[in-house]
């Protein structure tokens, strides 16, 4: 059983390091999650640029990926930066519009980050197990970049 509310904290206190950058802290909260949660393969924040309608990878955790520029619409990441709700995928190989960083990925969860009730960016998990995340994950991520979002912005 994962302790989530422990996880949180965990963050918490993380975020608290005035002296290290936010990409340095993002990078460290993705590092954490992928080593405290099994089924956490790959774990990453996009950030938006609404000039251009893209996401940027700005810190992750896991292998690295090529796609660190993702128009919006285009994948499961860029649907989420438009519809502004988390989007939870039992199994990739069932959606039309994905975008594969990795051929082991099999289940994949992508959660909003808004700052004042903007969308400004995500976190995006990949499992290498099939239907590996519950609404347990998705509440879970939703708090923690609730804390992201107050703390940092
Ligand atoms: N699978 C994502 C792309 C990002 S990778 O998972 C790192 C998508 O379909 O948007």
């Amino acid at each position: 059983m994962i302790d989530y509310d422990a996880l949180l904290d965990q963050c918490a206190v993380l975020l608290q390091d005035e002296s290290a950058t936010n990409d340095v802290l993002l990078t460290k909260i993705c590092a954490l999650l992928k080593k405290e949660v099994n089924h956490y393969d790959w774990v990453g924040f996009y950030f938006a640029e609404h000039a251009t309608k893209t996401l940027h990878l700005k810190a992750f955790a896991g292998t690295p990926t090529d796609h660190t520029v993702i128009p919006f619409g285009k994948g499961i990441c860029g649907q989420v930066a438009e519809s502004n709700q988390t989007f939870l995928v039992e199994d990739v190989a069932a959606q039309d519009n994905y975008i594969a960083c990795d051929l082991h990925v099999k289940s994949e969860i992508v959660v909003p980050l808004f700052v004042e009730k903007m969308n400004v960016g995500q976190i995006d998990i990949d499992s290498n197990t099939i239907n590996a995340f519950s609404p347990k994950d998705a509440a879970f991520l939703e708090e923690l970049n609730a804390l992201i979002a107050h703390t940092l912005f």
